[in-house]
């Protein structure tokens, strides 16, 4: 007589999850907070942009910008206050998307039950996955790089005491090139990611189906391009001596 063999019982995710808002466990709740990050991380990058492109009205004007980033809000509230909530916005912001990347990630990989026998290169999931990743990561090195640079100047020539302006010039000179040429690098991942992002988002929210569909994914590509176009256009300027 074959006796049954006790089955361990294993805690259902459920029960250990429990408290954990459902929000952030359903796919469709991850999306969300992807959607939702994303776009703050979007609106970030526009108004960065845009205040980067002051450099071209001169240095006194980069660096009034640069001051008004700091006292914005006073005096009702103190010095950098404003500035503060929104480096903690936009800290949880970068958190929370690439938690929701990795987790959904991960949850298609389990439900695939076989992995694919031959990777096709035409595949567009494979290409998309592969820039979202390694863009991702590319992007995650370059805000690390990028704020040791212009924010605290660790490795800016000029250091910390330098103003915005200086630290700016000093970072993008000719002998410096290597540098100039990983914020192109890095903002070509940029361009890639949000052209994928973009379209993404609009397909989760329906809106490509029909006609539509070609006007969007030209929007998403043009947007990300005239991104580019927006940050590099300081780097270079600095580069071939046109900003000094
Ligand atoms: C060529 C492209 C870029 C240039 C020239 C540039 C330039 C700068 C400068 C000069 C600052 C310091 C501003 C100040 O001291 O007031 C800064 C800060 C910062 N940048 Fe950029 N930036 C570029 C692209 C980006 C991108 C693509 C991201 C994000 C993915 C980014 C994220 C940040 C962040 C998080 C800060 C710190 C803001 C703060 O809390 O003070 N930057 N950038």
């Amino acid at each position: 007589m074959v006796t049954p063999r006790a089955v361990p019982t294993k805690t259902p995710t459920r029960g250990r999850r429990q408290g954990f808002p459902s929000l952030f466990r359903s796919s469709n709740g991850k999306k969300a907070v992807m959607a939702v990050t994303g776009a703050a991380l979007v609106i970030f990058l526009i108004l960065h942009m845009l205040g980067n492109l002051k450099i071209f009205l001169g240095g006194d004007s980069f660096n009034d910008y640069a001051e008004w980033l700091r006292t914005v809000g006073e005096p009702a509230v103190p010095r950098r206050t404003v500035l503060t909530i929104t480096e903690i916005v936009l800290f949880a912001a970068v958190v929370l998307h690439i938690w929701s990347a990795v987790s959904l990630a991960r949850r298609a990989a389990q439900a695939r039950p076989v992995k694919y026998a031959a990777k096709r290169k035409s595949q567009a999931g494979g290409y998309a996955t592969h820039i979202m990743r390694y863009g991702g990561i590319t992007i995650f090195l370059f805000v690390i790089w990028h704020l040791l640079d212009m924010t605290f100047g660790a490795v800016n020539p000029k250091g910390y005491d330098a103003t915005a302006f200086d630290r700016m010039v000093a970072g993008f000179q000719p002998s410096r090139w290597w540098v100039t040429a990983f914020y192109v690098l890095a903002m070509a991942m940029i361009g890639l990611h949000l052209r994928h992002g973009l379209w993404s988002a609009f397909q989760t929210l329906g809106l490509t189906n029909g006609r539509r569909r070609h006007t969007l994914q030209a929007a998403a590509a043009v947007f990300s391009v005239v991104l580019v176009i927006g940050f590099l256009a300081a780097p270079v300027a600095i580069m071939i001596g046109a900003i000094k």
